[in-house]
């Protein structure tokens, strides 16, 4: 099969906040205890962190990481997690019926994100608590010192503040599983008040406002309005979650479920334009999509443990999807949809990081490991900055149950804004054929220098010809890149033959 597509240097869809390839860590399963925190493995430094765990995080280069949750923090005290180790308590986590120790708090958290590079993404508890301990905990984030809070900060051992800067301002209250859940004008009320309060503390800090926890939500597209319609001017971001599985076992269908993000990001994207105008606002809000990954195959293992027939577990093995190529593929199509959005989407989490539905997984006492999905990931992070185009793509599609004319080719662009590089990230999701690509540079060439831009491919990397169940593990990496072979540019024309069921990332310089 043929596929054409243009690429015109001014096409420009938007700048791409780095952002958008941030992760997400919560008290959930073995997240943070045995995840990124082990302080009886091998590789642990004097704070107990994993630094091998710390090492492939770095290799992709997350610019943001939310936490601590997620539905744990809708129950969560965040006083429990500072202070002497010794003394904090042990608390019945009510979201995944587990025990959480506070081994891991605040400190420790912000001690974790500087060694992995990345900054933090704080949630505050509107569910079970509210204005309050959302301003206290600001204050002691953030705060120089002679306050109450900050005070006691420097007394647990951290001079400056952290001047946290991104703010969720709670999580998924829109959920019948949520402690806490209220309506959208409940929690437009609390969410618009708690954010007045943060404001009056730091007029610049950034603040998320909750949307829907999925597209398939009762409540969505109503919630958004109603949210938006209490918040509007005092809030930057409202939050997206949505999750993605093959339940069905159909891959054309599947790797199509990208195009129910396309409409659930223009939907809201509307949504957000329509408050603006009521309001007749100035001020900007846009998309924070902060949780998003595929989530199925862990789903029967944890039945009985979300039950919470066997008691309540320390950092049980919890939502441990291992994830397979058909994922790998579907991560593509996710970051390829985000990075087409970008001019609506500033903020992205992959959810989640370590061991939970998540990129790297740990053994404990043993290896750290990739998954095969870790590497769409790393990717679009490393090479996936600067500005976005809007390509012309012409190849033929197929038809599902809630899309048709789903084009076979999955393509988006980057210009790098640090070296000028121009990435194409590439899915075939055609079953058996090859996608034959003809892709046209136009706009891109300088009279004025002496080399032309994107005249070589400096970087070519493919995952192809796996079986769509063949996963990763411990001891074994079967779905890694290789280097692609056989792609040319002439004349302003690249050319590529894609293979059937495969990613590919190709660079110009
Ligand atoms: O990421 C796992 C869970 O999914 C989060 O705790 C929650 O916000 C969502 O439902």
């Amino acid at each position: 099969m043929r596929a054409t597509v243009t690429a015109h240097k001014d096409y420009v869809i938007a700048k791409i906040d780095p952002r958008l390839y941030g992760s997400f860590i919560e008290h959930l399963g073995r997240a943070v205890y045995s995840g990124i925190y082990e302080p009886d493995h091998a590789t642990a430094d004097e704070h107990g962190f994993r630094q091998d765990v710390i090492e492939l995080i770095k290799d992709i280069d997350v610019p943001v990481t939310r936490y601590p949750g997620g539905n744990f923090v809708s129950a969560y005290n965040w006083e429990d997690g500072i202070g002497p180790k010794e003394d904090r308590p042990t608390r019945l986590d009510l979201a995944w019926h587990t025990s959480e120790s506070n081994e891991v708090g605040i400190h420790e958290f912000a001690e974790w994100a500087e060694q992995a590079g990345t900054e933090m993404m704080l949630a505050v508890n509107l569910g079970s608590r509210g204005l309050d301990e959302a301003r206290a905990f600001l204050e002691y984030v953030n705060h120089p010192g002679g306050s109450y809070w900050s005070d006691l900060r420097k007394q647990n051992g951290r001079e400056e503040p952290w001047d946290v800067k991104l703010w969720c301002l709670g999580n998924e209250m829109d959920g019948p599983w949520q402690i806490g859940q209220k309506t959208a004008a409940e929690y437009g009320r609390v969410a618009f008040e708690t954010a007045k309060a943060m404001r009056a503390f730091d007029k610049n800090i950034e603040l998320v406002v909750c949307g829907s926890s999925s597209p398939k939500m009762p409540t969505y597209p109503e919630w958004e309005g109603t949210v938006l319609d209490y918040t509007y001017d005092t809030i930057d971001y409202i939050s997206l979650h949505m999750y993605f599985d093959n339940h069905e076992k159909n891959t054309a269908n599947y790797l199509a479920k990208a195009c129910l993000l396309d409409n659930y990001i223009d939907t809201v994207a509307a949504v957000i334009k329509t408050t603006k105008a009521k309001k007749r606002s100035n001020h900007d809000v846009y998309i924070s999509f902060d949780e998003w990954n595929v989530w199925y195959h862990s789903n029967e293992q944890d039945k009985d443990l979300l039950g919470g027939n066997d008691g309540w577990p320390h950092a049980p093995a919890l939502l441990e999807d291992i994830y397979d190529f058909a994922d790998t593929l579907q991560v593509g199509c996710i970051l390829n949809t985000f990075i087409r959005h970008c001019d609506v989407v500033k903020i992205g989490c992959l959810a989640q990081l370590v061991n939970v539905i998540a990129p790297i997984m740990t053994v404990k006492g043993g290896p750290a490991w990739r998954q095969s999905t870790y590497y769409p990931y790393l990717y679009a992070s490393q090479y996936g900055r600067g500005t976005a185009l809007n390509l012309a793509v012409q190849c033929q599609g197929y038809d599902t149950e809630f899309a048709s004319d789903v084009s076979y080719l999955d393509i988006s662009a980057v210009e790098s804004d640090k070296d000028g590089a121009l990435t194409f990230f590439i899915v075939n999701r055609h079953p058996d054929e090859n996608i034959e690509l003809a892709l046209s540079l136009q706009g891109f060439s300088d009279p004025s220098l002496k080399e032309q831009p994107h005249q070589t491919i400096i970087m070519d990397k493919v995952m192809a010809g796996h079986a769509l169940d063949a996963k990763n593990g411990p001891n074994a990496e079967q779905v890694a890149p290789k280097d692609g072979q056989g792609a040319a540019i002439k004349q302003q024309i690249l050319t590529a033959s894609i293979a059937p069921m495969s990613y590919r990332m190709i660079r110009l310089g």
